[in-house]
């Protein structure tokens, strides 16, 4: 858990690490359903290494690259994936796909401990190029159905952009909906700050 001293209370990504650091051991699968700047993914890769493996997608070249040489800067074996490569997700290291999220079921992936969906658009980025409530439901439907027992999948959304609110108010509608004898889920959110950033987390109970 986060101490009060190293991390602001309302600040939402620390929290989604945390949460999901609980979880992950040497070893272990990850997924990150959207690289962007790799920070996420770098995050995964650290909990997981040097055995483990953590498969990134994202739709923009751009994102990719940035989340190559972040992860090559830390030492991670990266290997970049394609509609054309989609396979051999058992290698230890860090696998990139350029795909939406949503074409999950192309990739010989296996049952993720931790699963993050950090939504909205790239940092630094084109603003309009954000996630899509449509292929953003799927791929967590996705994620809830392939997630290992006692697995994680946190989900950052971010109600204050153009089309931010309809996603996040989907993502919640979801979440909210899963059957409580299979599923624990948690939101945090900052209540007096109605376009901060929102987090749940799904722990999957039993398959
Ligand atoms: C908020 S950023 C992710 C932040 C990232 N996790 C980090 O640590 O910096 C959202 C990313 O989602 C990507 N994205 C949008 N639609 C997508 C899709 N359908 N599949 C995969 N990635 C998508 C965008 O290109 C963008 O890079």
């Amino acid at each position: 858990m986060p101490s009060a001293q190293s991390i602001s209370l309302t600040r939402i990504v620390p929290w989604s690490q945390s949460l999901l650091a609980e979880v992950l051991a040497t070893g272990d699968r990850a997924v990150d359903l959207t690289a962007g700047t790799g920070r996420d993914t770098l995050f995964l890769w650290q909990q997981v290494a040097p055995s483990g493996s953590v498969a990134a997608f994202d739709v923009q070249k751009a994102a990719l690259e940035r989340t190559r040489l972040l992860l090559q800067a830390e030492g991670a074996p990266v290997f970049l994936h394609t509609d054309k490569d989609t396979g051999a997700f058992a290698e230890p290291g860090v696998h990139l796909i350029h795909d939406s999220h949503a074409r999950w079921p192309q990739y010989d992936i296996g049952s993720p401990r931790a699963v993050i969906a950090n939504l909205g658009y790239l940092p630094g980025g084109e603003r309009s190029l954000i996630t899509q409530a449509d292929s953003t439901l799927k791929a967590l439907g996705l994620a809830l159905d392939h997630l290992q027992e006692q697995g994680r999948l946190a989900v950052v959304g971010y109600p204050g952009h153009d089309g931010g609110q309809e996603e996040v108010e989907a993502v919640g509608s979801v979440l909210s909906g899963l059957d409580p004898e299979k599923w624990q889920v948690l939101h945090l959110q900052a209540v007096n700050r109605p376009q901060a950033p929102l987090l749940w987390v799904a722990e999957k109970k039993t398959a």
